[in-house]
């Protein structure tokens, strides 16, 4: 078994009674417990350690050297002041996956400088102690099928990660949109494990990141990312073998939500260089952007993506909301839990009714007991029915 170093920094064995309204209630000893149980989830055996002193954490990632596939980094606030820990994150040649508990994006401002964040493969923030298994997440499915981290664009936030499968192509297109109701600190890298797990069965996957909400992202730039993510598949096609006709397009949550408009977005009628996508598999979406303001998902997330109410103005709900555009003239699958909390199966029901009315090929897939993130798990056993429904959508020649 592959083993895995959890690394905490200065100030961390306090968790659990420093500033609980920040860092929680939890201590450290009852993280690492969680830490080896994700870890052991996701197929690895994890080792913990936490320091107050640089000098000890820089020996432990040394010695680390010989043993971990991967390091998961809390370096507390020597994030902020440490370039040494930059560099022996460069030197030991480890993947490794930074992380904070709470949003340092959303804090005081010397708490968004990382000096640590340009030598690891991924930074999670603002997850709570949530973002430790994210991290672990990541990493799995980092070694399991190693990606090529590519910008689509010049913002920092417009990158994806490209996986390609064995063998010499054409290969079907899996574009995947995560979720996160937009917001920032919800991070592409919610959709690695089903990146991973598709690039198994074949398909190239590209995993978009895009500007959200807090980070120079809402209304519009959330949606000009998502469809430039898109069309990039055409300029990924220049230059590995990829199959035009067969893209999927996969979208979990609000990332369900900017796959439906994708797929429905006007389009001028030769615009050579647009991908038009095969269908869109909508993972327990937020398909109606008004049903979801009055439901209050996401605790006010409609709003906060649109900066208006539709009270205020309904132009920019009828412009982003798939339930307004129908219909969209794609294939579509949804596939929603019983057991959602976050976003209820209710709202696809009632939008693939609406859907099948405006004449759209659309279907809807309930999966019993399952919840929101049941459907991007590719452990859980709903998840032969998303795989069904991609293969479904892309059907082979
Ligand atoms: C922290 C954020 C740092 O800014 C802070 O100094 C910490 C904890 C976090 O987990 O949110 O000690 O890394």
């Amino acid at each position: 078994m592959q083993r895995v170093l959890v690394l905490n920094g200065p100030n961390l064995n306090l968790l659990g009674t420093r500033r609980p309204e920040i860092y929680g209630t939890t201590s450290l000893a009852e993280l690492d417990e969680r830490c080896r149980a994700w870890g052991a989830a996701a197929g690895f055996a994890v080792d913990c350690f936490q320091s107050n002193h640089e000098g000890e954490l820089l020996d432990r990632m040394h010695a680390a050297r010989a043993e971990a596939a991967g390091i998961v980094l809390n370096a507390g606030a020597l994030t902020h002041t440490s370039y040494a820990l930059h560099d022996a994150i460069e030197a030991v040649e480890i993947p490794t996956v930074e992380v904070h508990i709470s949003n340092v994006k959303a804090r005081e401002e010397w708490r968004r400088r990382s000096l640590v964040a340009p030598a690891c493969v991924a930074s999670i923030y603002g997850r709570g102690l949530g973002g430790y298994r994210w991290a672990l997440e990541h990493l799995a499915a980092r070694l399991a099928a190693p990606p090529q981290d590519l910008a689509y664009g010049a913002d920092p936030d417009q990158h994806g990660a490209l996986r390609l499968p064995a063998g010499p192509g054409p290969h079907p297109v899996a574009v995947l949109l995560h979720g996160g109701f937009w917001r920032d600190p919800w991070q592409r890298d919610l959709m690695d494990p089903v990146a991973a797990a598709l690039t198994a069965r074949g398909y190239a996957t590209w995993n978009a990141e895009y500007r959200r909400v807090g980070a120079g992202g809402g209304w519009p730039a959330t949606l000009v990312d998502a469809a430039a993510a898109v069309d990039h598949v055409a300029c990924l096609a220049a230059d590995h073998p990829l199959d035009l006709g067969r893209v999927v397009l996969v979208g979990h949550s609000a990332g369900g939500q900017l796959a439906l408009w994708v797929a429905g977005r006007d389009r001028a009628p030769a615009a050579e260089t647009a991908v038009t996508p095969a269908g869109v598999v909508a993972l327990a979406p937020v398909a109606d952007l008004v049903a979801a303001f009055e439901a209050g998902l996401g605790d006010g997330a409609a709003e906060d993506f649109l900066r208006r109410t539709p009270a205020d103005g309904p132009d920019r709900y009828a412009a982003a909301s798939p339930a307004a555009r129908l219909p969209l003239g794609s294939r579509q699958v949804l596939v929603h839990g019983t057991a959602d909390e976050l976003v209820p199966l209710d709202h696809s029901r009632r939008y693939v009714a609406a859907a099948t009315a405006a004449g759209d090929p659309v279907s809807l897939i309930e999966v019993p007991d399952a919840g929101h993130f049941d459907v991007i798990d590719p452990r859980s056993k709903v998840f032969a029915a998303v795989s069904a429904a991609v293969d479904d959508v892309t059907p082979a020649p």
